[in-house]
């Protein structure tokens, strides 16, 4: 009796370790609620962004990259003479920008902020509507991380 509730306890756990066991899913359906932010992705795609310039615009970093930067996304500050921020800093920024990220979610404050109302973003933004339509290559590369792409 003993031995066989034994089998019958470890059959259980190899069915329940079967059915739990992560299947394939296609990229599409990784995203939701499974994606994770990746860092590489941040520095070389997302943190470019930030730096551009979109005309009838100041720079993300010219407000959120100030001293006196919202508390709510700030992020580091240039050092005098370079253009992008060496790989410290870069943690520093995932790590502030991922605060105004749901990771799978599009809903995200870090996509809606700049969009465009009519385009499917909230209704303000302090420092301007940047992207006029989910098409912009740029919000998609926001969105692609929100999602969790991955970078090389
Ligand atoms: C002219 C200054 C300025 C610029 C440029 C600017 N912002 Fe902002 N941003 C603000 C201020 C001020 C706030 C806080 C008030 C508000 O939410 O509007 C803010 C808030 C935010 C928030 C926080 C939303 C929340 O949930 O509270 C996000 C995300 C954001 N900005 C993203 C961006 C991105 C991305 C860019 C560049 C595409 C950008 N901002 C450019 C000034 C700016």
């Amino acid at each position: 009796m003993k031995s066989f509730l034994a089998s019958a306890v470890l059959c259980w756990a190899l069915l329940a370790g079967l059915l739990s066991a992560p299947s394939a899913a296609s990229p599409q359906e990784s995203a939701g609620k499974s994606a994770q932010l990746d860092f590489q992705f941040f520095k070389t795609k997302v943190q470019p962004i930030f730096l551009a310039k979109r005309s009838g615009h100041a720079r993300c970093v010219a407000c959120h990259g100030s001293p006196t930067a919202p508390e709510v996304f700030r992020l580091q500050p240039l050092s005098p003479g370079n253009s992008t921020w060496n790989d410290e800093d870069s943690r520093k920024n995932f790590a502030a920008t991922s605060k105004l990220v749901i990771p799978g979610d599009v809903k995200s404050p870090l996509l809606v902020h700049p969009l465009a109302e009519g385009a499917g973003g909230d209704f303000f933004h302090n420092g301007g509507k940047h992207f006029n339509s989910q098409k912009d290559t740029e919000w998609q590369v926001l969105k692609d991380w929100v999602l969790g792409q991955k970078g090389s």
